[in-house]
């Protein structure tokens, strides 16, 4: 592959804006095949939205294509329908059966607590004040789950999106499988505690009856925990840089549903999404073999001209926008909707309280490409 190589997206340039290289892939085709890692970059709209949706044809249970898959990781987001179907519906009542109300009403008491202790600070770190333990008191209080705390959680919880890149970070694997099966002893303490009514409690106890099996509910509640927790996390801090960079006499409070759905679209942390190829089949013109791996770069399809007017504008009323930055078809987030009470709450806020906002310094990028991420930011309000 001549031009910019897949390496090229570890470079703290491009982690911190990986689009030029995005849009030199998509010149040369939406479907391009990468001979480094041996996979298909999937950066075009149509292509990526084709994929996330058959799942008939490309496969997130790696198992149908010959990958063994141990018992440690199926779950919701490795399973394909019918097993998934069954998984999801029953995470969905969990849903159902969590107080969002409650749970708004919580998340607007932490941020008030957080931003009263940084309000007069010349220079707080946003990551580590606010959006990280934020998060992990949202996705827990969503879960009807003891406090989890963000010391033994959060380093825990980087190790395992580090090992998601071990494709490219190969050294990143172990430690990754080791975080997991750290995640999974703390979920198997909430199947034995007495949890008060609310998600938790729902699906433990309708588990049976929903045909789904111990472990796989097991898996899939870490799943919940962890990729709640990384994505909202990631998603403020990616947020805000994004805001910030913006003039103070230019911004806008982003408060409303329709405006944080734009921000996903133009800064969603979450980059790459894989599958496998089931059969041989042609994506985009190119004939795709079966075992093959197809890696959607929904960040790139995002910005896709054939399917976003002005695509490197953030547009804070644009309808309809039909972004990839919840994914789409079987495996779309299950958390849009609390992600989004999240994300309207914090831009909400800041926006309104603090329109003068201002970076202090350029932020210090994590190595992750498939997950973006900073270890800093540093603001003043
Ligand atoms: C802005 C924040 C978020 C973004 C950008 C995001 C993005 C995504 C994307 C792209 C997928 C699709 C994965 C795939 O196709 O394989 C996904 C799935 C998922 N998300 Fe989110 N997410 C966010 C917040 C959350 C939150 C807060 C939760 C839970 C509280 C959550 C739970 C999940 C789960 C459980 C799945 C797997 C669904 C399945 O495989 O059936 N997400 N998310």
């Amino acid at each position: 592959m001549a031009g910019a190589t897949i390496w090229s997206l570890l470079e703290p340039s491009a982690l911190l804006d990986p689009h030029p290289i995005y849009r030199e892939w998509y010149g040369r085709s939406p479907v391009l095949w990468s001979p480094e890692i041996e996979a298909w970059l999937i950066t075009g709209y149509e292509e990526a939205f084709t994929a996330l949706r058959d799942a008939e044809r490309f496969c997130q249970d790696w198992r149908r294509v010959g990958v063994d898959t141990p018992a440690s990781l199926l779950s919701l987001q490795t399973l394909d329908p019918p097993e998934h179907t069954r998984i999801r519906h029953l995470m969905l009542e969990g849903f159902k059966a969590a107080d969002l109300e409650a749970l708004e009403h919580s998340i607007r008491a932490a941020l008030d607590e957080s931003l009263a202790e940084v309000e007069g600070a010349d220079d707080f770190d946003f990551v580590t004040k606010i959006a990280e333990p934020l998060t992990l008191h949202a996705v827990t209080r969503l879960l009807g789950v003891p406090h989890v705390a963000p010391d033994w959680f959060v380093p825990r919880s980087h190790t395992i999106v580090d090992g998601m890149d071990s494709s490219l970070r190969p050294e990143c694997y172990e430690p990754g499988v080791q975080a997991r099966a750290e995640l999974s002893a703390l979920v198997g303490e909430w199947f034995d505690a007495p949890l008060p009514e609310g998600f938790t409690a729902h699906v433990v106890r309708r588990a049976k009856e929903a045909g789904v099996e111990r472990d796989v509910l097991h898996n899939s509640l870490r799943v919940v925990l962890q990729a709640g927790f990384q994505t909202a996390s990631r998603f403020l801090t990616a947020g805000l840089y994004a805001l910030l960079r913006i003039p103070p006499e230019l911004r806008r409070p982003v408060d409303n549903d329709l405006a944080v759905n734009e921000l996903v679209r133009f800064a969603s942390p979450v980059h790459v999404e894989s599958r496998a190829c089931v059969e041989d089949t042609v994506l985009g013109g190119q004939q795709i073999r079966k075992g093959q791996i197809v890696s959607m770069f929904l960040g790139a399809a995002n910005r896709d001209p054939r399917a976003f007017d002005a695509p490197d504008a953030a547009r804070w009323d644009r309808t309809p926008n039909r972004h990839l930055g919840f994914g789409r078809g079987p495996h779309a987030c299950l958390g849009a909707q609390v992600a989004t009470v999240i994300a309207r709450i914090v831009f909400g806020t800041l926006g309104h309280r603090y329109p003068n906002a201002r970076l202090v310094a350029e932020p210090h990028p994590r190595p992750n490409v498939t997950e973006h991420g900073m270890f800093e930011l540093h603001v003043a309000l």
